[in-house]
């Protein structure tokens, strides 16, 4: 969608915000995959409420994009407009065993921040793409571990009230890759409380799961992560396995030869190819085992 209202146009840089025209959401998301629409970037939180007025009073549609790497969005040009969050220096502030997070700060490396500063209770999230804004909304976890165990405040745009606020840990749900935040609020920052350990002894943590995740993931080609979640009990990858799937593709989407539940672009894949390999796997499983596999990639429509 192409924002060209001069009213809007003129507001953007009153607002402290960027307008790139014609952003390709494929260059944008770890599948490469995507159409174009205008990107917004946000570079100070306070503009936020009043930013989304002027776009909601004009009839602006837009969604919040943060690290785009568990995101599948629809080929095409886009009938909405990307809001980002500009990245902002410094991005990791740490004061005792807290650090506050920008939510644009790369998630592996705050980790390695954190853990230079002696500060652990991460190391299973290293080498997970996306921004600790994206961590936080989904509750990501790797071994053993989930981000949402060190979260004690949030600040976020509420999009019920369209209030910048800020929550404690304990008013926010954490679970398996879900939390109570609603689908439009917007991260802004987060204060972890991290567990003192040495550098020395993370180091050898994110080793550990370094070498886990390059032994049983396709880290070197372009995908979303896992696709689907894991039912109560049970591997999505494995039972996707088990029927012989790997290398089952449609167009260019291709179920990874290394990790079932990982679907990489293995070329020039539309969102068309991966939908409908999700759609087929998805079924596949469905008639073999009896059992409704539900997305974790999150898919944006045109
Ligand atoms: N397995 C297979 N074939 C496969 C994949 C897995 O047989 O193609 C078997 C493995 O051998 C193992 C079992 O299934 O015995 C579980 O596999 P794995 O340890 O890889 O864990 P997972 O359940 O497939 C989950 C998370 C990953 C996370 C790993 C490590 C979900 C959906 N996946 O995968 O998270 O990295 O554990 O903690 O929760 C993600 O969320 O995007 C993600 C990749």
């Amino acid at each position: 969608m192409r924002i060209e209202n001069p009213k809007i146009v003129a507001a953007l840089p009153v607002l402290d915000v960027e307008l790139r025209p014609r952003t390709s959401l494929a260059e944008l998301t770890s599948l490469g995959i995507g159409g174009t629409t205008d990107l917004l970037r946000i570079k100070k939180h306070e503009a936020i409420p009043d930013l989304l007025t002027l776009l909601d009073a004009n009839g602006v549609p837009h969604k919040f994009l943060g690290g785009g790497s568990n995101l599948l969005v629809e080929d095409g040009e886009l009938l909405w407009v990307a809001l980002q969050l500009a990245r902002r220096e410094p991005d990791v502030v740490l004061e005792g065993n807290f650090a506050q997070v920008d939510a644009a700060a790369d998630l592996g490396r705050t980790v390695t921040y954190c853990a230079k500063h002696d500060l652990g209770g991460m190391e299973g999230l290293i080498g997970v793409p996306g921004t600790v804004g994206g961590a936080l909304r989904m509750n990501a976890g790797a071994y053993g571990m989930q981000i949402g165990s060190y979260v004690r405040e949030v600040k976020l745009h509420r999009a019920s009230n369209r209030k910048i606020e800020i929550l404690r840990g304990d008013q926010i749900s954490f679970e398996y890759r879900h939390t109570s935040f609603a689908p439009d609020d917007m991260m802004l920052a987060v204060k972890l409380e991290l567990p003192s350990k040495s550098y020395r002894e993370i180091l050898q943590g994110i080793r550990i799961c370094n070498e886990k995740r390059r032994s049983s993931q396709p880290l070197g080609q372009k995908s979303a992560g896992c696709i689907f979640k894991n039912p109560p009990g049970v591997s999505a990858g494995r039972m996707i396995d088990e029927l012989g799937l790997k290398g089952h593709s449609v167009g260019d989407a291709r179920v990874s030869d290394r990790h079932a539940n990982f679907f990489v672009n293995a070329g020039h894949a539309t969102a068309k190819d991966m939908l409908g390999l999700i759609v087929d796997v998805r079924e596949r499983v469905h008639s073999a085992f009896g059992v409704d596999l539900e997305n974790e990639v999150v898919v944006w429509n045109a």
